[in-house]
């Protein structure tokens, strides 16, 4: 990666050196291999395609100051993986295979892991789908599980700025229905709000808890947090959302680190007075913050459009400094490459 533009690389997908690809056929996996090409060939049956039989994940490695590799909480990503895999009738990846897929990736594209000092990091895209001849709505008698990589940048903006939600009324999942894992019928059932969204200049949209649409639920491709005014690090309880592993690791940052009390509870849409700072969290988004968010014509600012809030920089500059090695992690979070 020469002549590459490290501060805007944006999150696209680039040319990598190889992916990871298994098959699992007559209810067994094979040892998995590295191709180059990031294309594959199935039947056109498959109810991948048809009927949304698919999970992903997201997570990323990063390169440190001294040059080494490290994998941030591979394994919760590896046991999400497997919760998506049970609730769509899909054969779960075992934790071993998975790392060492994710691992057999990063290894052969180390040299596209962006330098330390750019905030970039190669992203890493786990991905299961049902394949193989098939019509009616019904598990796919095979599969195919794969670890594609690029690297990237910022996924809503460059660096750490605020930017601003509109709240959506379409929801991504049901009550009882997937929005808890990884499958792309969720992501499918967010396109249209996320598009409309942009397109009005939002960098994205915000979706309520579907059953009574007063409370909210996540940001299209991220978790929600906020922080109250008496400096409560507070983020949704809701059955419609996916469990984000960045969420979780924030909820310990903010114990642990910043001394602040937490909360796992409802926020209402129309009690965003209580939360002087909010912000989106996840792999891709890792912390943004959130100047405003428009709902029903009522904009509402929080710490500010242009500025960070104070806890939302310092949960920010916490997490970085964990991914990239400068701040020593809780015990279990990193996985070191040599
Ligand atoms: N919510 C949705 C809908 C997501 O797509 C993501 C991204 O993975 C997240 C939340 C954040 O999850 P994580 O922190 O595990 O990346
Ligand atoms: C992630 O943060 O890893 C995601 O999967 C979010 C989005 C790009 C789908």
């Amino acid at each position: 990666m020469t002549d590459i533009d490290y501060k805007n690389l944006g999150f696209k997908a680039r040319d990598t050196h190889a992916n990871y690809i298994s098959y699992f056929k007559d209810g067994k996996w094979d040892e998995g291999a590295l191709q180059k090409e990031d294309t594959i060939t199935i039947s056109a049956f498959s109810t991948a395609l048809h009927y949304g039989q698919q999970a992903f994940e997201g997570l990323k490695a990063y390169r440190r100051k001294d040059g080494k590799i490290q994998i941030f909480r591979m394994d919760e990503n590896a046991k999400r993986l497997q919760t998506s895999c049970k609730r769509i009738l899909m054969p779960e990846v075992p934790t071993e295979k998975f790392f060492d897929a994710v691992k057999r990736v990063v290894e052969a594209n180390k040299d596209l892991i962006p330098p330390y000092g750019y905030g970039a990091s190669l992203y890493l895209r786990p991905y299961i789908i049902g394949v193989g001849r098939n019509l009616g709505v019904r598990p796919a008698p095979e599969y195919i599980f794969g670890v594609l990589a690029s690297p990237v940048g910022d996924y809503f903006r460059a660096g750490l700025s605020p930017v601003n939600f509109e709240v959506t009324d379409k929801d991504r999942a049901a009550p009882n229905g997937t929005g808890q894992v990884k499958v792309g019928g969720n992501y499918a059932a967010s396109l249209m709000s996320h598009e409309h969204a942009q397109e009005r200049g939002y960098a994205d949209c915000i979706y309520l808890d579907p059953l009574t649409h007063t409370k909210i639920d996540e940001v299209g491709a991220a978790n929600f947090f906020g922080i109250t005014k008496d400096n409560v690090f507070v983020t949704p309880n809701s059955s419609s959302i996916l469990p984000s592993i960045t969420k979780k690791s924030l909820l310990y940052i903010a114990e642990h680190y910043l001394h602040l009390k937490t909360e796992v509870r409802d926020v209402y849409i129309n009690n965003l007075d209580e939360l002087k700072e909010a912000g989106a969290c996840g792999t891709a988004a890792a912390i943004t913050p959130i100047g405003r968010i428009d709902y029903n014509g009522v904009k509402h600012v929080f710490f500010s459009e242009t500025e960070v809030g104070p806890i939302t920089r310092k949960l920010y500059d916490t997490l970085i400094g964990i991914y990239f090695g400068d701040i020593e992690a809780p015990e279990g979070w990193i996985t070191i490459i040599e």
